[in-house]
């Protein structure tokens, strides 16, 4: 039985690993850019929006352009929008050829962390030659404390978080009830989480500025929400301890410090135990009020805790990222904290030695597959795959976490396994064994310690998940130069990768009989595909440049420049080019799928609360006749409804809940014949080579996919603007159909949705 449980929850987080979808953010950093990052432009944009790696804050998020001398070139104020929360833009006025530099900065809903970074464009000469000028530089450095004094308070706050909850789960746990020994820690718990969460606050004001932000900082902002609720629960904490310290039976509880010898339970404890739990009626109540406050400012503390955790900002899965931060959370102050007030609670006390470690150890055990199976959820999540771990600061911490976690749970399971049955089976008779059980004990809450220390840098440490995707991406430009008599002819594939590219022809020394037009045929030599022959865009005297997606494969291509001159005499020349796959960004980019990210389908949120509710409901189900034997017939019952309440929920998740991407999204772009027509001008150049002409799906590449496209005729009308929307931007996992959003604009993938719409969709009206 325990065996199989094992087995269901190994299954669980292992399915869970494999369809995990998207990964968490951990601060709001740039994704990506519309106009792209580096992007060279023919005409001025009218406005820069920036995709940013979470949900933002609007009153410190912001954006600014500015040119090659330092001036502002935008208008003014930043916009956001309502559909998309993670996105922000600015207009700007019509920008002359030139360098200009994007400044951005953030204020995170979820951290409270702010953070800044810097791109440049440039908006290219008439004649389509590189302008003058350059980036400006931008002090990115932030005002406000340095990073390692946060850490430092987080690591403390969390410790006192843990901690606490530990100490106030212990004395309802043990009989008798150690409240008395433990209110010292509790106390030290309570003043120090008053101070973090005040230093927090100021820290968060001190980084947008000055102290006078900390009304923003507070009232304007989820994190200080948060850190409010938590304020004014431990407030109510400190106040409720005060009241108890001056209680009489507290006061004769700590002068009387012979402990219980009875074990059996309340009613025997109650007149033997501690004038606490026993003694007068009026003295017992009172600490029964006080335990159960502390243990609401308990579940408080650690929900503020889970609700500004980076769980918290996934996007759409907030509810199970914050869920599953709460349980790991959770189980950590169980075990590790629950630990530490042990260790206090028995100290000289050999009688109830045995009992309460027995009943502490359940509670351990069940918290220790929680916590690996939350931790590990939030661990792949965060990492994209192995560069993660390498090439990080937060990949170095890790590791040490990594590294002590093992030696914790060696300790751990000596002490399970080894010394209790031992100390038990000697019926703590054994004064030797017990000192080193005691000793083992004391060293399994400070590794526990420890590792609660170097999470709490790690959640300080932007994850490899988050770090900016559009900064590592790759190049292969090559540039093949020719001479044919006089004349000197270069072509330049950029960035020379499967996907979008740019070639530039610049031929020099044809005066005499210029070169009028320009062609370019892409030949796949690896397979029978092709050959497709496009004209190049005249540029200038001599320059041509043709913009696709005709490398539509990785492998070998040739491709063939043609050149038709004034008096005949026409040349072709061929390049071959080694193209690699151009699905990249960076490699800790946030689609690559997790560490397991295995090329199947990615379930969706709702899939991965349908499959835990299933399973879970599914446990109950399996193990009514030992629930019921335990429980009596209310908890078969129970058992009965669970399985039946996760099968249910597991369903609706999966058939109810589920949302398209994109299924929400409206077309802003109207569909006028201005639109049809460059949508129709973008599919010829970017999309025909697989989807055909016509749209039937019968380009020249269709034969190399895996799959061949689908008839749009039959397709498209079936879909509303939104989805083709989200399938253009992002592509269609497992199909050869690739992401569009860098290479293309939001309005141009627009304008690819009326173009098809338009043309593929009879139902639509005109
Ligand atoms: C490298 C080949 C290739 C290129 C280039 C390409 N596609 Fe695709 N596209 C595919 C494949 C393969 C599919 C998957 C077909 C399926 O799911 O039935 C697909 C699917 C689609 C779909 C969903 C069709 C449906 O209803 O199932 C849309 C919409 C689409 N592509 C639009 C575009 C647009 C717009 C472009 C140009 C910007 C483009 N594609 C470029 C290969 C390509």
């Amino acid at each position: 039985m325990k065996t199989a449980l094992v087995g269901l929850v190994a299954l669980i987080v292992a399915l869970t690993a494999v369809f995990w979808p998207q990964p968490a953010e951990a601060h709001a950093l740039l994704a990506r850019a519309d106009p792209p990052i580096n992007a060279s432009l023919r005409e001025s944009p009218t406005r820069i929006t920036l995709f940013m790696t979470e949900q933002l804050q609007r009153t410190h998020s912001s954006v600014k352009v500015l040119d090659s001398a330092g001036q502002r070139r935008d208008i003014g104020e930043t916009e956001f929008s309502d559909e998309v929360p993670t996105q922000m833009g600015v207009r700007v006025l019509k920008l002359d050829p030139g360098v200009y530099t994007v400044v951005w900065e953030t204020l995170s809903e979820v951290d409270g962390h702010t953070w800044t970074g810097s791109y440049v464009f440039s908006v290219l000469n008439p004649d389509g030659s590189a302008p003058a000028g350059s980036g400006v530089e931008v002090d990115l450095n932030r005002p406000g404390p340095p990073v390692a004094v946060d850490s430092a308070v987080k690591a403390v706050g969390l410790g006192a978080l843990i901690l606490f909850v530990g100490a106030v789960f212990i004395s309802a746990l043990l009989r008798p009830s150690p409240l008395p020994r433990l209110l010292p820690l509790i106390a030290v718990a309570v003043i120090v989480g008053i101070a973090a969460t005040a230093y927090e606050a100021i820290a968060g004001a001190l980084r947008l500025g000055d102290i006078g932000f900390l009304d923003d900082v507070l009232f304007d902002s989820r994190n200080g929400f948060w850190l409010q609720q938590r304020w004014y629960a431990l407030i109510v904490a400190a106040i409720a301890l005060t009241f108890s310290l001056r209680s009489p039976s507290l006061r004769r509880e700590d002068a009387s410090s012979s402990p219980s010898p009875s074990l059996q339970g309340e009613d025997a404890s109650s007149s033997l135990s501690p004038p606490l739990w026993g003694g007068d009626a009026a003295g017992r109540g009172g600490a029964r009020a006080l335990l159960a406050t502390l243990a609401v400012v308990a579940v408080v503390w650690l929900a503020s805790a889970s609700a500004i955790s980076h769980g918290a900002a996934i996007g759409s899965g907030w509810i199970w990222g914050t869920l599953f931060d709460a349980l790991h959370l959770s189980a950590a102050a169980l075990w590790i904290g629950g630990l530490v007030s042990l260790v206090i609670a028995i100290r000289g006390n050999a009688e109830s030695r045995i009992e309460s470690v027995r009943r502490f150890s359940a509670v351990a055990a069940a918290s220790v597959p929680v916590l690996v199976a939350a931790g590990l959820l939030s661990a792949l999540i965060q990492i994209p795959n192995v560069n993660g771990i390498v090439d990080t600061g937060w990949g170095a911490a890790f590791l040490i976490k990594i590294a002590i976690l093992l030696a914790l749970f060696s300790a751990a399971g000596v002490n399970a396994f080894f010394l209790r049955p031992r100390d038990e089976s000697a019926d703590g008779q054994d004064s030797a064994l017990a000192k080193r059980f005691g000793r083992m004990m004391r060293l399994e809450a400070l590794l526990g310690l420890s590792v609660i220390a170097v999470s709490a840098v790690l959640t300080q440490l932007p994850s490899p998940a988050s770090a900016q995707p559009e900064i590592e991406q790759k190049d292969n430009t090559i540039v093949e130069t020719f001479s044919r008599g006089e004349i000197i002819a270069s072509l330049e594939f950029s960035p020379n990768l499967v996907g979008f590219n740019t070639w530039t022809a610049t031929i020099t020394g044809a005066q005499d009989n210029p070169v009028e037009a320009l062609l370019l045929r892409f030949r796949y030599a690896d397979r029978s595909v092709g050959p497709v022959t496009v004209p190049a865009t005249r540029m200038s005297e001599g320059r041509f440049q043709l913009e696709g997606a005709y490398f539509g494969l990785p492998g070998t291509w040739t491709v063939e420049m043609e050149l038709r001159r004034a008096t005949g005499d026409d040349l072709v020349v061929a390049v071959q080019s080694d193209v690699e796959s151009g699905f990249q960004s960076s490699p800790f980019a946030a689609d690559s799928g997790g560490a397991l990210g295995l090329p199947l389908t990615q379930m969706d949120w709702n899939g991965v609360g349908a499959l835990w509710a299933f399973v879970l409901g599914g446990l109950a189900w399996i193990n009514r006749p030992r629930i019921r034997r335990f429980w009596g017939p209310r908890g078969g019952d129970a058992a009965f409804a669970s399985g039946l309440l996760g099968l249910i929920v597991a369903v609706v998740l999966l058939t109810g809940l589920h949302v398209e991407p994109g299924r929400t999204l409206a077309n802003p772009v109207e569909r006028t014949a201005e639109s049809v027509e460059q949508g129709a001008a973008l599919f010829a150049a970017n999309c025909a080579s697989c989807h055909g002409e016509t749209g039937a799906g019968d380009g020249p590449l269709a034969d190399s996919l895996p799959a061949p496209p689908a008839n749009f005729t039959v397709h498209v009308p079936f879909h509303p603007d939104g989805v083709l929307f989200a399938w253009i931007t992002d592509g269609i996992r497992g199909t050869g159909m690739p992401a569009w959003s860098p290479q293309l604009s939001d309005q141009e993938r627009w304008d690819l949705v009326n173009f098809l719409r338009a043309n593929f969709d009879v139902t639509a009206a005109q």
